[in-house]
């Protein structure tokens, strides 16, 4: 079971659903699933997903979309990026990334304490051990010493809006990112599964210069409320 720490995330837990929280999907037993992002991959992702640590333990809806953006849109964009993930959960996003797509400098994929071992999991799960670290980064908290150094130009964040109150705790991390580096540009999908998401989003606009993204996709993922934007610093 989750510890309590000083980032607040949700418990995936049917007891811990109060109005604060959005509906998690269904308890699903755990199980090793292969993902090859309807053949953007040429060899198949394996990502092990367990929910007895927390919700970030399964693969979400964002995630597929954001993954499949990256590998269709910036491949080549990202062989030099200085890349970073935000509540990379089981690494979906990240792993993709590094599996596909011929990146020069080891990227991050970060998450709270809770999510550490299955990120290391499926790190060596796919043999990404060399291009891969899995580390620790709460929201709202200081930069971890290693990502200032490492300077990222390039952060993921896939579904991480879904706790309300975490949103001040993410846009301060987005924040915090952008003025580490002004040049960055974060990658960012969620769904929309409450009305309050739409506010995260006002308040990123206020913020960040806030762009949609094209996708050929588009049509099908918005049906399903989903939506895919890059955040920078505004000039
Ligand atoms: C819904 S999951 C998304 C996982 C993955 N990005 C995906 O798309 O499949 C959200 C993730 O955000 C992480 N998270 C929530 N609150 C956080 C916080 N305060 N600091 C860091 N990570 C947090 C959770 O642990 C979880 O792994």
């Amino acid at each position: 079971m989750a510890s309590m720490d000083r980032s607040p995330s949700p418990e995936f837990s049917p007891l811990a659903m109060g109005e604060d929280l959005t509906p998690l999907p269904e308890y699903k037993a755990a199980t090793t699933t292969v993902v090859d992002f309807d053949g953007l991959l040429a060899e198949p992702l394996k990502l092990h997903e367990d929910l007895k640590t927390g919700c970030g333990g399964q693969l979400w809806p964002a995630g597929m979309v954001l993954a499949k953006q990256m590998l269709r849109y910036h491949r080549e964009k990202l062989v030099k990026a200085r890349i970073l993930e935000l509540g990379a959960g089981g690494g979906l996003v990240g792993l993709a990334v590094a599996s596909g797509c011929k990146i020069e400098a080891p990227m991050y994929i970060t998450d709270q304490l809770e999510m550490e071992e299955l990120m290391q999991h499926n790190i060596a799960l796919n043999g990404l051990q060399g291009r891969v670290k899995g580390i620790i980064l709460n929201w709202g908290e200081p930069l971890p010493e290693e990502v200032v150094s490492f300077q990222p130009d390039t952060i993921l964040a896939a579904d991480c809006v879904y706790f309300e109150p975490a949103f001040p705790l993410l846009l301060q991390t987005l924040g915090d990112l952008l003025t580490l580096c002004p040049s960055a540009t974060i990658y960012f999908c969620f769904k929309k599964r409450r009305r309050a998401d739409m506010h995260f989003l006002a308040k990123a606009k206020k913020t960040f210069k806030v762009v949609e993204l094209q996708d050929d996709e588009r049509p099908v993922f918005s049906r399903e409320q989903l939506y895919l934007y890059t955040f920078e610093a505004k000039p």
